[in-house]
């Protein structure tokens, strides 16, 4: 086979500053050693996330070009809502300003204390929306999922029994739904078989529930089922995702991932009902019902991007650069989540550094020294983040999240390059403590010192 090519030409260059160690030593010296407080101009390669820095293509400028500004019922709007039609096929649209507004409003309709919200992993925004209403969020994945090294080809699955033992144990009263996340972000990117979402599917049927997807990566999800699902083969990515859609009544989209845009959401909803319910919710916090917190060009730029994102050779070569970037790091020796997740690379960072003990923050030592060797800007997925209350258990993670369409072939040989630089000097690496922290979400402004 032939190299993989990016299916794209450049049309405008967005120049990368370069940066010298000594300087960036600095640069993390004066942002408390927190990779969220430097300036972005000061980060060579940005895999800080995948969401909202995507580079849109000629025919999105162009959209947003049309864009109609009107503030209700602007045209920008119907085109957006004839792209979920066609594509999603779910009836009633409601555009929002990005993901976790789609939350806000869905659980101010279906949460409220004594609720129980299971999911395969909640994404973090998803469980906070759903606790701040009083309500559990339950994460149900299959075991495989917490074990990185093991193979699996869809380590996002809802273990079907725990489904089960859920409804048992807390009853279907106060279950109003379940929830599935394609791909599953917290568990490594891991995406999640039409089996499954049938398998849960008829669970909620049993019960008389509603099934509800938190569909950033709907697109990657569908691609990994056409390429890794038995008989799913034939078929083309927008039939599966439409198949995916269909077994839902609801969904939460934030549109910075698999819309391609830079900012935008979608709440997507069956029920004419709850619909009404969230359209007043959406009318306070957000916005008319037509635009939801954008403006009209945001909107159609969206409608364009949700077809793009089906295009199979963006897909193959986005799912691929990922997995090279994965590929390269095992093949050096370094511990990443079993098999490459599709929008990001996640580096175990407590076999990387055995010798720091997780107290000490090994996912935020490594992606500091990830930034000073190459300008890498990285995120922790660990301690920092999750053991606020000291009962964190889950694994210690670095995530390099790929941008699409952003970075070439080359950026991505560079990432590797560094990434084995520092696997090379692991053993000079010293552990961390946090120095300076907030009340909540600590992880986005608290500052960080090294252990002596
Ligand atoms: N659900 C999932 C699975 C996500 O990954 C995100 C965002 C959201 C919901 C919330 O969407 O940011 O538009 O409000 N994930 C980003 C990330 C922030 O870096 O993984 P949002």
């Amino acid at each position: 086979m032939k190299t993989i090519i990016e299916p794209f030409r450049i049309k405008m260059v967005e120049p990368i500053s370069m940066t010298t160690r000594e300087e960036r030593e600095r640069y993390l010296k004066a942002a408390g050693n927190n990779l969220f407080l430097l300036r972005a101009e000061h980060v060579i390669i940005d895999l800080l996330t995948d969401s909202g820095t995507g580079a849109m293509s000629s025919e999105q400028w162009a959209s947003l070009m049309r864009g109609d500004e009107s503030y209700a019922g602007a045209r920008s709007f119907y085109r957006l809502e004839a792209a979920v039609h066609d594509i999603m096929g779910l009836p009633l649209v409601m555009p929002v300003h990005q993901g976790r507004a789609a939350e806000k409003i869905l659980f101010s309709v279906i949460g409220g204390p004594g609720k129980v919200i299971p999911n395969n992993s909640h994404f973090d925004t998803t469980r906070a929306n759903c606790e701040a209403t009083g309500a559990k969020a339950l994460d149900l994945v299959i075991d495989e999922a917490y074990n990185p090294k093991l193979r699996h080809p869809f380590k996002g699955n809802m273990d079907i029994d725990k489904l089960e033992r859920c409804f048992a144990e807390y009853g279907a009263a106060n279950i109003p739904a379940v929830m599935m996340t394609i791909t599953n972000n917290s568990g490594g990117g891991q995406p999640v078989s039409l089996a499954n979402l049938r398998a849960v599917k008829a669970v909620c049927d049993k019960y008389g529930k509603p099934l509800i997807l938190d569909a950033c990566r709907f697109a990657e999800n569908a691609y990994f089922i056409k390429h890794r699902e038995a008989g799913q083969e034939n078929r083309s990515v927008k039939e599966i995702v439409r198949e995916i859609f269909d077994l839902c009544d609801a969904s939460t989209i934030s549109a910075k991932k698999d819309g391609i845009v830079n900012i935008g959401g979608l709440l997507l909803m069956r029920n004419q009902e709850w619909f009404d319910e969230a359209k007043n919710v959406l009318i306070l916090t957000e916005g008319f019902p037509t635009y939801g917190g954008l403006a009209g060009r945001d909107l159609d730029a969206l409608a364009t991007g949700l077809y793009e994102v089906l295009d199979e050779n963006y897909l193959l070569y986005r799912i691929r650069s990922t997995e090279f970037v994965g590929e390269k790091l095992l093949a050096c020796g370094v511990q990443i989540i079993e098999p490459t997740g599709g929008h990001a690379v996640y580096i175990d960072a407590q076999a990387f550094y055995p010798h720091i003990p997780r107290e000490q923050l090994p996912g935020q030592v490594l992606a500091c020294e990830l930034y000073k060797a190459g300008g890498i800007r990285s995120c922790e997925i660990g301690s920092v983040m999750f053991n606020e209350h000291g009962d964190y258990k889950g694994l210690e993670l670095v995530r390099l999240a790929i941008p699409r369409r952003v970075y070439t072939q080359s950026h991505m040989e560079y990432v590797a390059e560094v990434v084995e630089e520092v696997f090379q000097n692991r053993a000079n690496a010293r552990g961390m403590k946090i120095a300076k922290a907030p009340k909540a979400l600590r992880h986005f402004t608290c500052e960080f010192d090294y252990c002596e």
